[in-house]
């Protein structure tokens, strides 16, 4: 199941409120990290580690929807990750295919909640059949709106920031845009995340204390927390702790907000455009193959 509906406790609900009343983070990002340690210790195979992983996430979805968290980014499978035994990659790819597969089954309660599933990465390097699962589902909740679930598969930062400054060399060798127009907002939006406003707030569980290539670009004024839990141990004390972090330091984040407004020629957004219609094009291909 994609999003949990259980009950939650009086008590569980009475502390969502009370952090509600202070100011809520409109994206959170996460580094779902522990899985396998996770397996370990509970004496299963490393590998249903991540069934517990899938789990968690989401019972962390409706704790996101229930404090009103609109966008949350996820990283699911980093490119990195194709280095792990082909039994591990191999797991990984029947998992993200069977969930995949379930969320057409849940289409009816995917629509009714209004969540709009994108997959962020580089969806080449995925094998046909898992690709096209993915693109399904992607274009089946692309006009939903109410909640925004990014998951990072075959997706590192700087392969991300590698196709996009690849594809503004195009545009200028094509014409399309002139060196000229190379600022922050263009490269910003050049990035698989360019529908998304920057992280207010990045979770890494498990204790490590690293960024894994993960939104290097977008989380350069995020808050980051990292929780001593591995991933499928995470729950709603975590998150709230977390939120109420981010809380206390919103001051300082304001703080360094940009204040100046990067206007955009015409020329530069059809260029825009036109990458998007690209990108969507290739999502339709995929799911037709
Ligand atoms: C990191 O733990 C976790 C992953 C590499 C995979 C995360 C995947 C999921 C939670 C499933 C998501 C699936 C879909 C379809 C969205 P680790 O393997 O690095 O564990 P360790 O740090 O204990 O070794
Ligand atoms: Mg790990």
């Amino acid at each position: 199941m994609w999003i949990v509906e259980s009950p939650l406790s009086y008590f569980q609900k009475f502390c969502i409120n009370i952090v509600k009343a202070g100011r809520v983070p409109r994206h959170v990002a996460f580094i779902m990290d522990g899985n396998r340690r996770y397996a370990t210790k509970s004496n299963m195979r490393k590998v249903e580690g991540h069934v517990k992983g899938f789990d968690k996430l989401s019972q962390t979805l409706q704790w996101c929807f229930e404090l009103g968290i609109q966008e949350v980014t996820v990283y699911a499978f980093s490119i990195e990750n194709f280095k792990r035994s082909k039994e591990e990659v191999d797991y990984l790819m029947e998992l993200a295919k069977e969930k995949f597969r379930k969320l057409h089954d849940e289409k009816n309660k995917i629509m009714e909640l209004g969540v709009c599933i994108r997959v962020i990465g580089n969806l080449d390097l995925l094998p046909e059949d898992t690709r096209k699962l993915i693109a399904e589902a992607v274009i089946m909740t692309k006009d939903n709106n109410k909640l925004f679930l990014n998951i990072a598969f075959a997706y590192t930062s700087r392969d991300e920031l590698t196709t996009a400054v690849k594809n503004i060399l195009k545009g200028v060798e094509l014409g399309l845009i002139n060196p000229d127009d190379i600022n922050e907002k263009l490269i910003s939006q050049c990035l698989y995340t360019n529908h998304s406003r920057d992280p207010d707030l990045l979770v890494r569980t498990s204790g490590e204390v690293r960024f894994s290539d993960f939104l290097l670009w977008q989380i350069w004024n995020t808050n980051v927390c990292f929780a001593e839990v591995l991933w499928p141990d995470f729950c709603l004390w975590h998150l709230l702790a977390s939120v109420f972090q981010y809380q206390r330091c919103y001051a300082d984040i304001q703080k360094y907000q940009p204040t100046q407004k990067i206007e955009q020629s015409t020329k530069v957004k059809k260029f825009l455009q036109y990458l998007d219609e690209k990108r969507s094009a290739q999502i339709e291909m995929y799911a037709k193959t």
